[in-house]
């Protein structure tokens, strides 16, 4: 029995992790074994990642120009390797993974520098293995200005990350739904990989509602 990899994208402060993390406890009530995870992952790689983006760890190259991105894209997708391992694992045992951010979130963002096309030929060079398609890529559509607004708001987040400055949040947007939209600004292997947009204007409970809806229709 193989389980379903479930994945939760938005600009930051859109609500992946709030979503991703309510979403396990629904599917848990339902009887369903399912865990949650993320990336960058809490591996060794995920780890440097989030010192960087917090700006304890700098880099010669910073993350925000085109040499830093190009850093950055070969260390999220090292951290995806090690990663995926451990998600095809829990898979294996028929567990649901639900995982805040996965590959888009390096196409968009880090596509900010290098072009979304030339971030995936970076992956797909570099990447001997297959891509994990998941089940189900929810993304969580929210306005810049509403997302920022709830970022400044949150006790949790102390400082601003790299990439929440405005122009990137409006870039990343976009591009998202670019890759939502759009097949071909996807791997290839992702062709039949089902995608879907939810309106996440709406309060939490509502959201985790319709996202619930949608993962047990996929
Ligand atoms: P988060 O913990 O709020 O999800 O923050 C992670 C940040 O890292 C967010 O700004 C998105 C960014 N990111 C990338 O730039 N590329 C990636 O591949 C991933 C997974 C995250």
């Amino acid at each position: 029995m193989q389980g379903r990899f479930v994945v939760l994208e938005g600009i930051d402060g859109s609500g992946t992790t709030s979503v991703s993390r309510a979403l396990v406890q629904r599917l848990s009530q339902d009887g369903v074994p399912a865990s949650w995870t993320c990336e960058p992952s809490r591996g060794p790689v995920g780890q440097l990642i989030r010192r960087i983006l917090k700006r304890e760890v700098e880099l010669e190259a910073p993350p925000s120009s085109e040499l830093g991105a190009c850093l950055m894209t070969h260390l999220f997708q090292a951290d995806r390797i090690d990663h995926i391992e451990q998600i095809k694992a829990r898979l294996a045992t028929g567990e649901w993974v639900v995982c805040d951010r996965y590959l888009h979130s390096t196409i968009v963002y880090q596509g900010q520098y290098l072009g979304q096309a030339g971030v995936m030929e970076m992956i797909q060079v570099g990447w001997p293995l297959e891509l994990l398609p998941p089940d189900l890529s929810v993304l969580l559509n929210l306005p810049v200005d509403v997302a920022m607004a709830r970022r400044t708001s949150d006790p949790h987040r102390t400082s601003e990350e790299v990439f929440e400055d405005t122009k990137t949040q409006v870039y990343v947007a976009n591009a998202y739904r670019k890759v939502f939209v759009d097949v071909s600004a996807r791997p290839v292997e992702w062709e039949l990989a089902k995608h879907t947009v939810v309106d996440a204007t709406q309060p939490l409970n509502d959201v985790v509602s319709r996202v619930h809806e949608l993962v047990l229709e996929s």
